[in-house]
């Protein structure tokens, strides 16, 4: 069993598609084992996407992560990341593939509606970035 982290992203929360991307998760067989709604500050957003601390994009994507209220939600499967991953699409809504969710909602390739851990190592470190151990359970 795998854990990745999943954020449902500004633009989607603020669409009221918190339902419809939940539903999706649980239709996949994802299990949710921690789930909450946060707003992050700039700081917050910027050490949660640490990693592209470099890239150009940085700044924009730190503030529209800060905009507004996140849901924020740890899932568990076999192959979690991949499957999350799956079920997203490609970071550029208009290349990604038809029936994943930023195909369906992302807005650009910023607003791209949901986030995903995109290995073990990432998840090791984003997971725990928004969740204590006492608040994942063991479904
Ligand atoms: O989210 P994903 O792992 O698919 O993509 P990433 O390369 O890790 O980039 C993280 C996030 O930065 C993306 O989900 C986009 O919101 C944003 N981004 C952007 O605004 N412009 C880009 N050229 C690439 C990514
Ligand atoms: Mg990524």
């Amino acid at each position: 069993m795998e854990q990745t982290l999943a954020i449902i992203k500004p633009d989607a929360v603020e669409r009221n598609l918190v339902g419809k991307i939940l539903g999706r998760i649980e239709k996949a067989g994802l299990k949710i084992v921690a789930l909450k709604m946060v707003q992050l500050s700039k700081g917050e957003a910027k050490g949660f996407y640490n990693v592209h601390r470099e890239q150009p994009f940085f700044d924009s994507l730190t503030d529209f992560m800060s905009s507004g209220p996140i849901v924020v939600a740890v899932l568990q499967g076999e192959r979690a990341i991949e499957h999350w991953r799956k079920i997203m699409g490609a970071t550029d809504p208009a290349k990604a593939d038809p029936d994943t969710l930023r195909e369906a909602f992302g807005l650009s390739i910023e607003k791209n509606s949901v986030h995903g851990s995109d290995s073990p190592q990432s998840a090791a470190y984003e997971i725990p970035y928004f969740f204590s151990h006492l608040e994942l359970v063991n479904p």
